[in-house]
């Protein structure tokens, strides 16, 4: 059946089938190609997205606004020092003005459940730019960038070391199991995702052939994987946790070493960025022949353009 996503949210990938997922990959594929060839189009003239931000954000925000700008749209963005978003008016009230006015959302921030009621209420589609749960416009990004240098996505495995059980990680291994891709995660215990997501992950992983590994054994995890990815050690709103992070994580830091221990030359480095250089990844990583880390961030830009032509445009 052919796939369409118009006026569709986009709230976590669990909501995306297989197709749904490889459908909009395939038109970031083209967006990417025909901005390389100097192709201008004007697709979103005349419409307007809410670009609605508590939390700071380089790429997100970035790709919202010129992915929607350059194609004629209007991008407003709206930090919470700008307005009422749950403080003196609900949600579920800004939700509906929001949607009178603009013919889309985007909104990070921390709570799932604001990001979930703008969805319900606004009556146009929603994006999550990112929650304390899930980044689903990033997981789009990676597995781009997967499939750019691998070829398919199909069978080949993320290896995910460092916090495993957040936004990041919790979202890329609901991506991996809905296409195809392996996903270990490896992380210290109390940093493993939970249980329940390991379950309904493998149960959707299990209908696309692919697994999910947890353990806390980098020379267990390492050998044979595609693709090395790792995310700040604290995540936006964690930060009293710093200290607590240093220490658990510090075996889990993507070295120069790690990427040797996957026995694959060809194997990439991946990272959602920002990063904090020295953490979780050595510069001599992140500078290194295997990073694919700026394809990434770039990527971020034509899958959440083609995330708004698939729910935008009829
Ligand atoms: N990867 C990502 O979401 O980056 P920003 O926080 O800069 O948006
Ligand atoms: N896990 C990180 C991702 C930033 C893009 C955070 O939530 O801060």
């Amino acid at each position: 059946m052919a796939v369409n996503l118009h006026g569709r949210s986009l709230l976590t990938l669990k909501h995306y089938t297989r197709d749904e997922i490889l459908y909009l990959l395939d038109l970031a594929d083209r967006v990417k190609a025909e901005r390389r060839r100097g192709d201008v189009h004007q697709r979103f003239r005349g419409k307007t997205i809410a670009l609605l931000f508590e939390k700071l954000s380089t790429r997100t925000r970035c790709a919202f606004e010129t992915a929607f700008g350059e194609e004629g749209g209007h991008p407003v963005f709206l930090s919470s020092n700008d307005i009422h978003l749950g403080v003196k008016e609900t949600v579920e009230d800004t939700a509906r003005v929001l949607g009178r006015m603009f013919d889309a959302i985007e909104f990070r921030g921390f709570d799932q459940r604001t990001v979930e009621a703008l969805a319900q209420y606004a009556g146009v589609p929603v994006y999550n730019g990112l929650t304390d749960l899930y980044h689903p416009t990033q997981v789009l990004a990676d597995l781009q960038t997967l499939r750019e240098t691998t070829g398919t996505l199909i069978g080949k495995t993320i290896t995910y070391m460092g916090d495993g059980r957040n936004n990041v990680a919790r979202s890329l291994m609901i991506g991996c199991a809905r296409v195809g891709t392996n996903f270990t995660v490896v992380a210290p215990e109390s940093l493993q995702p939970d249980p329940e997501s390991v379950d309904e992950c493998r149960e959707i992983a299990a209908k696309s052939g692919s697994g999910i590994v947890v353990t806390a054994a980098p020379e267990e995890a390492l050998p044979g994987s595609d693709a090395v990815y790792t995310d700040v050690w604290v995540s936006m709103g964690e930060e009293k946790k710093s200290s607590e992070r240093m220490q658990l994580l510090a075996p889990y830091r993507v070295t120069a070493d790690a990427m040797r221990a996957t026995g694959n030359p060809q194997a990439v480095f991946l990272h959602c960025l920002p990063a904090v250089r020295g953490n979780e990844v050595t510069d001599e990583v992140m500078d290194g022949p295997q990073s694919r880390i700026w394809d990434q961030a770039e990527n971020r830009k034509h899958t959440i353009k083609a995330l708004m032509i698939a729910t935008l445009l009829a």
